[in-house]
Order: structure tokens, then C-alpha cells, then sequence
């Protein structure tokens, strides 16, 4: 059996094209549908009411356009509302976590930094991971606080940026840290940046990859794989200015949809 429906995606805004292109890439004959809430990001600021609120209108949307599966590729919508959109829809949601769990077994100097939002730090998702490896180690964790904004404005790369993370780096290399977690899928377009500021022998991880891998295993375990060999189609929407999103994935040289979409 095959199924050549889309698997469908929403972020906050551009940032969860980080997790996406790891799906797509790993599953090259899935057709996809990209949702970029951007017109509503940061959520990582937000009340968690409005972070499940915002997470619901998004599924419903994916759900109507015919997705057979939902990659929710926003780290704060996961730790705050995955359990109730497992509960209230009735197809396989995936979402993301930080990827602490690897950086704590892999970590020499027994020191890492998180840097994630507000939101998900603060989550009760997120404590209850982290609390498991904080006995053996030191986690540093930093909140991104204006990261996001700047990547929506399509200033990944920029001065303003870098002066941001210098300082936000400090108390991790204070701390010696030998893994950098990235948790939130906008911050892997910060990593060329990241590797300026951070020593070489600082890995910097996040849970692109291992959300592909889940992506896959799910879809095989409820019989969702598109088998036929096909040209596949990415459709990606945003609310506010597509030609940030259409920047960030190089929607030119790719080939890619990029349209503004109201929902
Ligand atoms: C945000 O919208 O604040 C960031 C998204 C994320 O946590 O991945």
C-alpha cells in the first residue's frame, strides 16, 4: 500500500524549515506542506493557552489540506501542547525536543548549555527530561530571547546577531561547556555564526536528524510511506512575507513553492 498524501509541518515561523529539509531529505519521495505561522512568532513569549490555541489552528489547517501525518517543527509548540494535539486529533503527531540526552552521555567537561526560549525552558516537558541527566551534569540553560524575531527578519547572519549571542554564549563558557544544544528549530541558521563565537572543541547538536528518523518509523508503523517514485511536491505557506521563507530555503535554486497563505 501506498500513500502519496502530504506530510504536513508547522513552526512559529520560517525556523522549523531546519527540520524539514531533514524529512524531506531522508524521505525523498514524500510530498509535504510547510506551514510558517510567522505573522504569530515569537511563540516562545507567549502564554501557554495561546501556544496550544495557535498549535490547534495550525493542525486543523494541515488536517484540512489533506496531511496524512504532522511534524510539529517548533520545539515550543511540542513541550507545551503535543500532548493535547496527540489527544485531540487522530493521526501520528511527531514533535521536538532538545536534544539534551545525547550532549549529556557525550559531554567530557560534564558541562553543556541549552539555549532555547522562554516557553520551552520553562515547560514541564522540558523539566522532566532535564532532570534526568542534571545529577551527573551541569546544564547551562540560556533563554534566546530576541533570536527568533531577528531570524524572522531574515537577519540570521547579520552584526546585530552576533553581538546578541556574544553575550547570551557568556555563562556556557564560563561553565566550560563542551556541547551546545540547539533548542529551537530556528537557531541551526545561527550555527555558521555560532562556530565563530564558540571554541572548536564545542559540538553544537540539534534534533533535526532525529526527527527525520522518528518521522520515518512512524510513518512505516502505520503504513503511511509514499513507495511510488515520484517528483515530490513541497508546498510551503506563510502568513506574513515569503520572501524570507523563499530566502532561507534557496526557494529559487531548489525549485520550491513558497506562497502567503492567511490562516
Ligand atoms: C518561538 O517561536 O519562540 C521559537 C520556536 C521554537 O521554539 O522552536
Amino acid at each position: 500500500m501506498s500513500n502519496s498524501n502530504p506530510i504536513g509541518f508547522f513552526d512559529s515561523g520560517v525556523g522549523g524549515t531546519s527540520i524539514w529539509k531533514e524529512v524531506i531529505q531522508l524521505l525523498p519521495n514524500e510530498n509535504s506542506i510547510y506551514l510558517s505561522d510567522s505573522i504569530n512568532a515569537p511563540y516562545g513569549e507567549k502564554p501557554i493557552e495561546e501556544i496550544i490555541a495557535l498549535s490547534k489552528k495550525n493542525t486543523e489547517k494541515l488536517i484540512s489540506m489533506g496531511s496524512k501525518i504532522i511534524v510539529v517543527a517548533c520545539n515550543t509548540a511540542t513541550t507545551n501542547a503535543i500532548q493535547i494535539l496527540r489527544d485531540t486529533y487522530p493521526l501520528p503527531i511527531i514533535g521536538i525536543e532538545p536534544a539534551i540526552k545525547p550532549a549529556a552521555l557525550g559531554s567530557q567537561t560534564k558541562s553543556i548549555g541549552i539555549l532555547a526560549t522562554k516557553g520551552t525552558l520553562s515547560s514541564k516537558l522540558f523539566s522532566k527530561t532535564s532532570e534526568l541527566y542534571s545529577k551527573n551534569i551541569t546544564i547551562i540553560e540560556v533563554v534566546g530571547n530576541g533570536l527568533v524575531s531577528l531570524i524572522e527578519q531574515g537577519k540570521q547572519d547579520s552584526e546585530e546577531i552576533k553581538g546578541l549571542l556574544s553575550n547570551l554564549l557568556k555563562p556556557m563558557l564560563a561553565a566550560k561547556i563542551d556541547y551546545l544544544v540547539l533548542g529551537c528549530s530556528h537557531y541551526p541558521y545561527l550555527v555558521p555564526v555560532l562556530k565563530e563565537l564558540l571554541p572548536n572543541d564545542v559540538t553544537i547538536i540539534d534534533s533535526g536528524e532525529a526527527v527525520a528518523r522518528q518521522t520515518k518509523k512512524l510513518l512505516l508503523e502505520n503504513n503511511l510511506m509514499n513507495n511510488i517514485n515520484i517528483s515530490p511536491k513541497h508546498l510551503l505557506f506563510t502568513n506574513a512575507k515569503p520572501e524570507i521563507l523563499a530566502n532561507l530555503v534557496h526557494a529559487k535554486k531548489n525549485n520550491l513553492d513558497v506562497s502567503y497563505l492567511n490562516f
